[in-house]
């Protein structure tokens, strides 16, 4: 079989959009479905997160938008099974919607 080592391509496509591709964030043996999961790609901080009675994982911006804390440092909360952040318990759904405040 022949095979062409040293070619390399002539121009470089520069229209190539990295936010417009899927990419392989992790493992699935590394994700603990009981925490959330903090990960960065293409320099975002993310947040990795599975609802209860769920068998997806979902990502959200890890920044909580009450006061920007990391929405990593928080837990799935075992009622609701909705992602809190560990600051002032503020809850998101899968959809990302608040599903619970308090107004400090
Ligand atoms: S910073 Fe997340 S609830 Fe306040």
């Amino acid at each position: 079989m022949e095979t062409q080592l040293n070619s390399s391509p002539t121009s470089v496509d520069t229209d190539f959009n990295f936010w417009q591709h899927w990419y392989p964030i992790a493992p699935i043996e590394d994700l603990d479905p009981q925490r959330p999961t903090p990960i960065t790609l293409l320099g975002q901080h993310l947040v990795v997160w599975q609802p209860l009675q769920s068998d997806q994982y979902l990502v959200f911006q890890d920044q909580c938008p009450h006061r920007l804390a990391p929405l990593s440092e928080g837990r799935i909360d075992e009622q609701t099974g909705h992602l809190m952040c560990s600051y002032h318990g503020w809850q998101f759904d899968q959809e990302g919607l608040c599903t619970h405040y308090s107004p400090s």
